[in-house]
């Protein structure tokens, strides 16, 4: 497994694992003795880059990922965030100062460790300057309870911002070749200042492997049928992104999930995907994408003809648009 530097050292596995899927957002919780082998599985494979986070559960995704990592702690990079609260069943952003506070404590508690690779916000509060909370991350830097801190979903001028007071290693956010916008500004505006990139969803929540159509159900529990993106219409109309990348997947002999994780690696040096599985077989194949070579060629032929594909739905309800790009 190579390994590729987030912002200005940081060094990660070139593909990590996003482990929400295994508590929250896409069913039932997994069987928590199946995971923990899971994640054992990926630590045997080379993969040294987790992504949990408080609100995950909330808090039993956490206690996975800590239980399951304990005997690696020293090989591991462990990402978790906080600054998003459950209240009365609703998500709620939180970033006041005291409220970080709290929250790494507990963190620190469920992951059994004492401190945490990188430190995400989860989402930005606006009701909080963000100085303000990268001066709360410089403390806990100092006190030894974080290494590294990151923003998720962030604006531009935010990230700016809080990197001009406490330099971040990591922006974690959407991307996938069916999500191309941070491409636009935000791309370029972390590269110029050495920040790293963490694309969540780079399955496009598992869409881009084709194994949804307009006939899928999703079970209880599973949050998808609320992005408008997995309507039974969007899922019927946006076969064509997945004809495209089955497509690749043929040509590059590899199959589509691997083709939408390479396309993500091929693009800059300082991305790490975090794609999530809570199968065995599922995740080999997800490693094997690091095998998947994209010239620059390649890359400049798939992305104009992804430009020309349109893609139905937005890929947030509106409640959980507003708070992304603050
Ligand atoms: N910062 C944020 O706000 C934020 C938001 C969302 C996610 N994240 C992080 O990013 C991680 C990854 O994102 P994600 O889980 O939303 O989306 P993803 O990685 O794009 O897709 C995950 C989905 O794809 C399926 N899948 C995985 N590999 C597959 C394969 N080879 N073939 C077919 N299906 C496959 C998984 O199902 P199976 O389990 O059945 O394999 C799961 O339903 C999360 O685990 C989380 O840690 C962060």
């Amino acid at each position: 497994m190579k390994i590729r530097v987030l912002g200005k050292g940081l060094e990660v596995s070139e593909i990590g694992l996003g482990c929400m899927g295994m508590s929250h957002g896409y069913g039932i919780p997994a069987d928590k003795n199946e995971m923990i082998a899971l994640i054992r599985f990926a630590v045997g494979k080379g993969v040294t880059f987790f992504d949990t986070a408080e609100v995950y559960g909330p808090y039993i995704n956490e206690e996975l990922v800590g239980e399951a990592l304990e005997p690696y702690r020293k090989e591991v990079v462990i990402a978790t965030k906080c600054g998003i609260k459950m209240a009365n069943g609703k998500q709620v952003v939180d970033g006041k100062p005291e409220a970080i506070r709290k929250s790494i404590e507990g963190s620190l508690k469920r992951l059994k460790t004492d401190f945490i690779d990188l430190y995400y916000l989860h989402r930005v509060d606006p009701s909080v300057p963000i100085e303000e909370i990268a001066e709360v991350m410089k403390d806990l830097y100092k006190q030894g309870k974080i290494r590294h801190w990151g923003l998720s979903e962030a604006g531009i001028q935010t990230i700016r911002r809080a990197h001009a007071v406490f330099p971040l290693t990591a922006v974690e956010s959407e991307y996938s070749m069916w999500w191309r916008q941070p491409e636009e500004e935000l791309l370029p505006a972390l590269e110029e200042v050495g920040i790293g990139f963490v694309p969540f969803s780079p399955l496009g929540k598992g869409f881009l492997t084709g194994r949804f159509d307009r006939n899928t159900t999703f079970g209880k529990e599973d949050l998808r049928p609320i992005y408008p993106r997995f309507s039974a219409e969007a899922m019927e109309a946006n076969q064509s992104i997945v004809g495209f990348v089955k497509s690749l997947a043929i040509e590059k002999n590899a199959t589509p999930a691997q083709i939408a994780l390479a396309w993500v690696m091929a693009q800059k040096q300082w991305i790490v995907p975090i794609p999530g599985t809570t199968n065995l077989g599922r995740l080999e194949e997800n490693l094997g994408s690091t095998a998947i070579e994209l010239t620059p060629e390649d890359i400049a032929r798939i992305n104009e003809a992804l430009g020309k594909i349109p893609v139905m739905g937005d890929r947030y309800p509106v409640e959980f648009a507003k708070r992304a790009g603050l």
